[in-house]
């Protein structure tokens, strides 16, 4: 049986970079296949080849780790910020594995952020093939029209394409906001605020509150918590 792998894989596997992010490593030249630099598409089995990354060797079975935040509007969904404005690192001080996000959330979006050191779930999880659900609590200024409401759950039309259909849930209204939760099964750029604004309204807050089987519930904003056993495993099988 064949027993070599991409070495993006193994980098993703040993849960130091996501499998894009490794490729990115490979043609900067910052990874090594037995003392030579490696190429994009070279193969490794770890039992047998020595494969670095910036001069460290990877080893097989690194600890997983998959840790819940509740992201605080203001920081930055990176682990450092070229602007220098605050990040996600800030809340993870006490944990010692690399961990890197699961997707992103905005600057001015709190709420549900997944991190983890497991490349291999991370990119299953972002995949568009898979259509995770993600909910979001949106309020909005004015009252959603039931028209918007239709357009939302039926595709609207942005610059970079029609989106899928999503699911609104939860509506309730006052003279001056509406507020609802959208869920939607893609994960493009500041799509929920895109979609809004599409259908006429702006968006004043937003709030990720799940995540294929996950939710948020009562943990309070800067606080994380380790995944369950049976969140993991279900998120497993999606
Ligand atoms: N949609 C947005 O507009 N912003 C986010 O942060 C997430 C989804």
């Amino acid at each position: 049986m064949e027993q070599k792998q991409r070495i993006q894989k193994l980098i993703a596997q040993a849960g130091l970079a996501s499998r894009r992010q490794a490729e990115i490593w490979i043609s900067q030249g910052r990874v090594t296949l037995n003392a030579n630099v490696a190429k994009l598409g070279d193969r490794a089995d770890l039992n047998e080849d020595r494969v670095c990354v910036d001069g460290k060797e990877l080893t097989a079975g690194q600890k997983k780790v998959y840790l819940l935040l509740n992201k605080p509007v203001g920081y930055v969904t990176t682990l450092s910020d070229p602007q220098g404005r605050p990040t996600i690192l800030h809340f993870l001080t006490d944990i010692d594995e690399r961990l890197f996000p699961v997707g992103r959330l905005d600057l001015n979006t709190e709420g549900l952020l997944l991190l983890t050191n497991d490349g291999d779930l991370a990119a299953r999880l972002l995949h568009p093939r898979h259509k995770i659900p993600k909910t979001y609590r949106v309020k909005v200024s004015g009252q959603l029209s039931s028209v918007a409401q239709q357009k939302l759950t039926r595709g609207v039309e942005l610059e970079d394409g029609l989106t899928a259909p999503a699911k609104i849930e939860h509506l309730r209204s006052s003279p001056r906001n509406s507020w609802f939760d959208l869920t939607i099964f893609e994960g493009r750029n500041r799509q929920v605020r895109r979609m809004c604004r599409a259908v006429g309204y702006s968006v004043s807050s937003l709030k990720r509150v799940r995540m294929a089987n996950i939710e948020l519930g009562n943990l309070a904003s800067g606080k994380t918590r380790m995944l369950r056993s049976d969140e993991l495993e279900n998120l497993k099988k999606m």
